[in-house]
C-alpha cells in the first residue's frame, strides 16, 4: 500500500515517513515537490504517485504571522483541504487531514478538556482557517479521516522546546506563559497513531493528543529537568507577553473517539517527552548551539 504524506518535511510528516515505513511504502513530499494550494499541480502528482491514501500534513502553521499574512493562510490551510478532497475523491483515494485544537475557544475551565463533538469558536485566523479546511474536506465528499491535535514538537521543528532551549543556552532568563492549558504531543507518537488508524481504516472526525494536562511554563520545567540543564525559568501570564494572535487559555483535547473505539495510542506528555529528550539530547543541544 502506497501512502502519500503532503508536508512531508514538516514535524508530522517527517516523522509520519519514518514511522509508515515499516510497512507501507511512504512517499513524504515537501513543499518544492508537492505544493497543496496549486489545483492543477496537486492533481498531475496524485496521478504519478498514484496513492492507495494521502496524508495532509502540509498546513500554513505559524499562528501569529496568520494574522498578517491572511492570504496565504487562508488558501493553505483552508482551501487546499477542499482542493485535495476533491482530487482524491473523483480519484477513490481516501484523504486523511491534520486540524487542530485552535478550533476551540478555551473557554472550558482547565480541568476538562474539548470532545470532539464540542462547539467550535476558533480566537485566531490561524484556528479560523484550518477549521474552514475542515469544513472544506467534508463538503468534498471524500472519504475522509480528519484528526485534531495539539501543541506539537518533533525533532524537525521549529517549535516551543527548540526556542526555549535555544534562549536558555544563550544564557537567557525565561519567562514563560502559566495559564494557558494543553498538553504537548510528540510528533512520533502522533505518526504511530495515525498508522494504527490506517490499518484498522478508519473514517469520521477524531481528537489526537497527548493525554495529561499542563501549561507552558510546566511544559518548560519538565524539559530542562529532561535535559538536565539548570535554567532560570519564572511564570507568566498571558498578558505580559503580547502576541499577534489570541491564543485559546484552554486548549486540552480528549481522546473521547479514540478511545470508544479502543484504538488509543496517545499518552500521558511527561512520557512521551521523556524519551523525546532521551533519543534527541545531544542533537537538541548541537542544533541550539548552531543556530
Ligand atoms: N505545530 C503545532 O503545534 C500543531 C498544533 C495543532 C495542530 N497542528 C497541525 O498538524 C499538522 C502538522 O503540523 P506540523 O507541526 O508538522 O507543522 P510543520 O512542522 O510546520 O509542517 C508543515 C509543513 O507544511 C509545509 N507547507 C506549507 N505550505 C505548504 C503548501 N502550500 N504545500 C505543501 N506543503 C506546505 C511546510 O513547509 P514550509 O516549512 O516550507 O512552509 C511544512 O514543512 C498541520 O495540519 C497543523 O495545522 C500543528
Amino acid at each position: 500500500m502506497r501512502i502519500l504524506i503532503a508536508g512531508g518535511k514538516g514535524q508530522v510528516g517527517s516523522d509520519l515517513a519514518e514511522v509508515l515505513r515499516g510497512g507501507y511504502e511512504a512517499v513524504a513530499l515537501g513543499r518544492d515537490e508537492f505544493d497543496i494550494s496549486r489545483e492543477a499541480g496537486l492533481e498531475r502528482v496524485l496521478d504519478e504517485v498514484r496513492p492507495s491514501c494521502l496524508i495532509n500534513a502540509a498546513a500554513f502553521t505559524r499562528v501569529d504571522a496568520c494574522e498578517t499574512e491572511r492570504e496565504a493562510a487562508w488558501r493553505v490551510n483552508a482551501e487546499a483541504p477542499g482542493f485535495l478532497g476533491w482530487a482524491c475523491r473523483g480519484r477513490g483515494i481516501p484523504l486523511l487531514h491534520l486540524s487542530t485544537d485552535y478550533v476551540f475557544d478555551g473557554r472550558k475551565p482547565p480541568a476538562e478538556a474539548y470532545a470532539e463533538d464540542d462547539p467550535t469558536g476558533p480566537l485566531s485566523f490561524y484556528g479560523e482557517s484550518k477549521l474552514e479546511g475542515e469544513r472544506q474536506v467534508l463538503a468534498s465528499g471524500v472519504e475522509s479521516l480528519i484528526l485534531r491535535t495539539a501543541w506539537v514538537y518533533g525533532i524537525a521543528g521549529p517549535n516551543f522546546l527548540k526556542a526555549v532551549l535555544k534562549r536558555a543556552l544563550a544564557g537567557q532568563a525565561l519567562k514563560v506563559v502559566d495559564d494557558q492549558w494543553g498538553a504537548p504531543t510528540w510528533s512520533h507518537r502522533l505518526a504511530r497513531q495515525i498508522r494504527r488508524l490506517i490499518a484498522e481504516d478508519v473514517g469520521g472526525l477524531f481528537h489526537a493528543a497527548a493525554e495529561g494536562a499542563a501549561t507552558w511554563y510546566q511544559v518548560a520545567r519538565e524539559f530542562f529537568r529532561l535535559m538536565k540543564l539548570d535554567v532560570a525559568l519564572s511564570p507568566c501570564k498571558t498578558s505580559e507577553y503580547p502576541t499577534a494572535a489570541r491564543r485559546p487559555a484552554n486548549s486540552r483535547l480528549e481522546n473521547r473517539r479514540l478511545r470508544a473505539m479502543g484504538l488509543c495510542e496517545m499518552t500521558d506528555w511527561r512520557e512521551d517527552l521523556a524519551e523525546f529528550v532521551a533519543r534527541f539530547r545531544e542533537r537538541l543541544i548541537e542544533e541550539a548551539r548552531a543556530s
